[in-house]
């Protein structure tokens, strides 16, 4: 009886050591599923910028950024998000979105651009929404979500000051002719269809539009979103793609050599 007393009480605190390993681990890996092998390796923001470095206030006064809060938004960047793109922007002069939506995001990179940015951003509406071209194996439920998300035709940023800074585009992405702007950005946002053909398609355009140094920032690089969480990973094989802590955002700091 004793024995099987003392066997049961090892068996408890190892069971609570592991636990607490398992949670210290996921607070650790925050962003990431708890078991996972993809290849793109989580960062800190200051590894991609020394401006996003901390000091003993926590980010510095230059990471100042104007944002509008996230929630009611739909389909958009959480506040962490919106926030690492708007540093970015502050230094960008040409800027591409994939995927405008409501234009909250578009509207705050042009707030934070400089004065003569241009910011481009392309989106389906629901008139341009049958130009959809879904690859072979992109599942439907990418297709729908998609096209849930085509239903704007007014933007947060029209009628506003920001306006004159922004280029948009009312087109399928796989069908955009991106020649005006090889080797011009300085900052790519792919926030399209997270279909995996779209995601590709998207990327390989942004790899050709982007400038040396500059960097392609993918939203919701999660297991939630296959498509894009799939072509993230095998990009990484070849591309030093990285994760960035407590947010959904893939990037590449693109370097042509
Ligand atoms: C997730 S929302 C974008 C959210 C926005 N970037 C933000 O942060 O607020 C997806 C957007 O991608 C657009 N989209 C989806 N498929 C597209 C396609 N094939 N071509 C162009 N835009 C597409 C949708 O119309 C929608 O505007």
């Amino acid at each position: 009886m004793l024995l099987l007393t003392i066997i049961l009480l090892i068996f408890i605190i190892l069971l609570l050591f592991s636990l607490s390993f398992a949670f210290r681990e996921r607070r650790r890996r925050k962003g990431r599923p708890f078991f996972d092998n993809s290849p793109v390796e989580l960062i800190e923001a200051s590894d991609i910028d020394p401006i996003f470095a901390s000091n003993e206030f926590g980010p510095s006064i230059n990471t100042e950024t104007l944002l509008i809060g996230d929630a009611g938004s739909f389909a958009s960047t959480n506040l962490t998000e919106a926030w690492i793109l708007c540093v970015l922007a502050k230094s960008a002069s040409t800027i591409f979105e994939f995927g405008t939506c409501s234009g909250r995001t578009t509207y705050m990179l042009a707030r934070n651009a400089p004065e003569d940015a241009t910011i481009g951003t392309i989106t389906l509406t629901p008139e341009t929404a049958k130009n959809y071209q879904a690859g072979s194996d992109d599942p439907d439920l990418w297709s729908k979500q998609a096209l849930i998300e085509s239903n704007y035709t007014k933007f947060l940023y029209s009628d506003t000051n920001e306006e004159k800074k922004i280029r948009q585009f009312l087109g399928d992405s796989k069908t955009f002719d991106e020649h005006e702007w090889i080797n011009q950005c300085d900052l790519i946002f792919i926030d399209g269809s997270h279909a995996y053909s779209y995601v590709k398609s998207d990327t390989e355009k942004s790899m050709r539009m982007i400038k040396n140094n500059g960097f392609i920032i993918w939203h919701d690089f999660s297991p939630a979103c296959p498509g894009v969480w799939n072509y993230l990973s095998e990009l990484a094989t070849q591309y030093p793609v990285k994760h960035i802590k407590g947010t959904r955002l893939g990037i590449l700091k693109f370097t042509n050599n």
